[in-house]
Parts: structure tokens; C-alpha cells; sequence
């Protein structure tokens, strides 16, 4: 598929602020992924197609799951929002042909990460909060970050995640926490005893 008969099916799966958030998220990623020495094209797929679930409600977010066999933890089931990141890899998959395991991965861990993740996963998941038509506290700093290291950049958006959460009270999901230590050790940092 093209990039336009991509952005063109796209156009019938989200609302168009939507997939004017998922052009912008692709741009960025292709810089992101160029300074850091990451395939650009899969950069820019994954970038694309990140959201290509969110348009769907609580009700088919759980059917389509179901549908392709995904297993929903108990926090994506509570908070059924997080699912269209592995909903929208199998989407990606199934509806766009995309084989590529990483971009594929790429798009499952973009809401809350996981232990490991590679530098692809790191670049959609802060390409998607950095991109210019983000605007909310702290996103200058984080836009900061991310030109000069990816791991710090990924430390503060798990963060500010997290405060984020906190603040509205709700659930933590285990990948969030899981992402955030790991990193936190990668950098060195932690040791607060
Ligand atoms: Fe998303
Ligand atoms: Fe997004």
C-alpha cells in the first residue's frame, strides 16, 4: 500500500483531527528516527498508523480484540482506551498489510511502552507527544529532550504520565511502571538509598 491509499483507508477509520495528528506524528518521526540513526520509512509507517484504532468506542475496541485474538489485561479492560495501541497493530496487520514486527510493535506499545523497548518504540511513543500540534505543559521540555537524548525524553513523558494519572485518579498500567524502571536503570539513575 502507498502512502496515500494509506492515509486514504485511514480517512475511514478516524476523524480527520485525528489523522491530521497522525500525519504530524509521521513527520516527526522520520526527523526523529534520522538524527537517531533509525529506518526512516519504518519510522514513518509506524508513525501513520499508531492510531489507526482510535476510532473506535469502548464497545468495538473489546469486539475487535476479540476478533483478533488479543488478551486484554484487566487495567485495558478498566481503562479500555489503552487498547487501541495492540488493537491497532493487528489493524495494521490485517487491514494495511504491514509485516514489519517492529513497526508492528511499535504501534502495540505506543500508549504506555514496555520493559526493553527498542529505539523504533521509543521514537512513536514520544514523536506522538511532541509533534506541533501538541500543546500542554511541559511539552517544550519534553520536545527539548527528545533532540538530545531518547532515554531522558522517555524518563520525563513516562513521568509526566504518571502525574498525570495520579492526579486524575486512575489506574496505573504494570507497562507504564515496568518501562519507567527499566529505563530509569539504563540511564544509571535510581539509586536513591
Ligand atoms: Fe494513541
Ligand atoms: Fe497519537
Amino acid at each position: 500500500m502507498n502512502e496515500k491509499a494509506i492515509i486514504e483507508k485511514l480517512s475511514g477509520l478516524i476523524e480527520s483531527n485525528r489523522l491530521q495528528h497522525s500525519i504530524r506524528v509521521k513527520e516527526c518521526a522520520e526527523q526523529l528516527a534520522a538524527f537517531y540513526q533509525e529506518d526512516v520509512g519504518k519510522a514513518a509507517l509506524a508513525g501513520l498508523l499508531h492510531d489507526c484504532a482510535k476510532g473506535f468506542d469502548d464497545k468495538e475496541l473489546v469486539e475487535n480484540s476479540i476478533e483478533y485474538g488479543i488478551r486484554l489485561d484487566t487495567i485495558s479492560l478498566y481503562q479500555k482506551g489503552l487498547i487501541h495501541g495492540p488493537l491497532g497493530a493487528e489493524i495494521a496487520r490485517h487491514e494495511f498489510g504491514v509485516k514489519d514486527r517492529k513497526i508492528l510493535s511499535a504501534i502495540k506499545y505506543h500508549t504506555y511502552g514496555r520493559k526493553k523497548m527498542t529505539k523504533l518504540e521509543k521514537i512513536i511513543f514520544l514523536a506522538d507527544l511532541i509533534e506541533p500540534g501538541r500543546s500542554y505543559k511541559g511539552v517544550e521540555e519534553l520536545r527539548d529532550l527528545a533532540w538530545k537524548d531518547l532515554n531522558r525524553a522517555m524518563l520525563r513523558a513516562l513521568d509526566n504520565n504518571l502525574i498525570g494519572i495520579i492526579a486524575k485518579g486512575g489506574l496505573i498500567h504494570g507497562n507504564t511502571l515496568e518501562t519507567r524502571n527499566y529505563i530509569i536503570r539504563e540511564l544509571g539513575l535510581g539509586k536513591i538509598n
